[in-house]
């Protein structure tokens, strides 16, 4: 279900430092984040207890942490409009995640399609990863989140977010925890990588969104295309560059690069370039200023935990009478 969101309501995402952020990310996540900050009273945070189910590197997981931070700030994030922060400097989400997870079936979990794929694609099947939902169900619970905006793919967590407020209310108290909505954010298509598959680190066929030079050219040259030769005319709309193109080209530039396509004597070749050079003028100012922010991780990090205590705040008003209800004595 989707839902128009108002200026009064709490919003929630998280992005998981799994790897350097990619431009499927971007267009299929943080820009909405982004888009949304205006709308509403915003919580954006790094899912750093999630990215530990895949990642056994400590030094890389905190580099992760700081590039994800870094790189929302440069793409535009105001600390000044929206509350932002890493999931870490709450520990009572995991608190949270415990008792819902004392109240949560083992068949719910069962059904997660999320943690089948995962396996299916490698990863090791251990009980964080198979848990997953439930900590997430936690980083949404805890602020009273009403709104959750996410790529398509995260619908089935969002509905587990639910069952679980649900049950807990029905144990302990109607009051406890607010349902949320989610908000899939449609017209979002799939970004497809280098490859024509959906651009994914688990493909290695992506485009970071700070790449640039030598390395994004290279990347930007393998996209791959069909054999249609140089002068014939070109269908944009099966053409994995296009795909790409459209991301970044205003209306005008668009309609000028489909009627090539169409026209014939316009070669991929032609395309690649043009698209590299729209992906470089779109990410150029925040290029500048992730440069910045990289000589100056004191302000990140300053940032961060000004976040975190806005966050930690919020989250006591909400776990302390859970606290009651269920019986959990706390002596500090
Ligand atoms: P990856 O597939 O690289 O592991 P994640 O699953 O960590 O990416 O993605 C984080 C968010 O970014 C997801 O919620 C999803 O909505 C969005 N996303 C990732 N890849 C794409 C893509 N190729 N197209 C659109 N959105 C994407
Ligand atoms: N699972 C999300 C993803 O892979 C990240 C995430 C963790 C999240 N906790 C969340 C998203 C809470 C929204 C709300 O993209």
């Amino acid at each position: 279900m989707s839902t128009s969101p108002e200026k009064n309501k709490t919003i929630l995402s998280g992005i998981t430092p799994s790897g350097r952020l990619h431009v499927g990310n971007y267009f299929g996540a943080m820009k909405q984040h982004l888009d949304f900050i205006e709308k509403g009273d915003a919580f954006y945070f790094i899912a750093n207890y999630h990215a530990l189910t895949s990642l056994r590197d400590g030094e890389l997981l905190k580099q992760y942490t700081l590039d994800v931070a870094i790189d929302y700030l440069s793409l535009g994030l105001d600390p000044g409009k929206c509350t932002f922060f890493a999931q870490s400097d709450v520990p009572a989400v995991t608190e949270l995640s415990w008792i819902l997870g004392s109240l949560c079936p083992v068949s719910l979990m069962e059904k997660g399609v999320a943690y089948k794929d995962k396996v299916a694609q490698g990863l090791a099947p251990n009980i964080g990863l198979f848990t997953y939902p439930i900590l997430q169900a936690a980083d949404i619970l805890i602020y009273h989140s009403d709104i959750v905006p996410v790529g398509a793919d995260q619908k089935q967590n969002l509905e587990f977010s639910r069952d679980l407020a649900q049950k807990l209310n029905n144990a302990y108290g109607d009051e406890l925890l607010r349902l949320p909505e989610p908000y899939i954010v449609k017209d979002v298509a799939i970004v497809p990588g280098i490859d024509g598959r959906k651009m994914s680190k688990s493909y290695n066929n992506h485009i970071f969104i700070f790449d640039e030079g030598k390395v994004l050219k290279k990347k930007v040259m393998s996209i791959q295309t069909d054999a249609t030769p140089l002068e014939d005319p070109k269908d944009p709309d099966s053409c994995n560059v296009f795909s790409l193109i459209k991301l970044f080209a205003g209306k005008d530039k668009l309609a000028e690069i489909r009627e090539a396509y169409e026209a014939g004597g316009y070669g991929y070749g032609h395309a690649k370039k043009e698209l590299l050079t729209l992906f470089s003028g779109y990410f150029a100012e925040a290029r500048e200023r992730r440069r910045e922010l990289e000589k100056d991780t004191d302000t990140v990090l300053d940032i961060l935990r000004d976040g975190g205590r806005k966050a930690r705040e919020r989250a006591e008003t909400v776990m302390q009478p859970i606290r009651e209800a269920t019986g959990i004595i706390r002596t500090h």
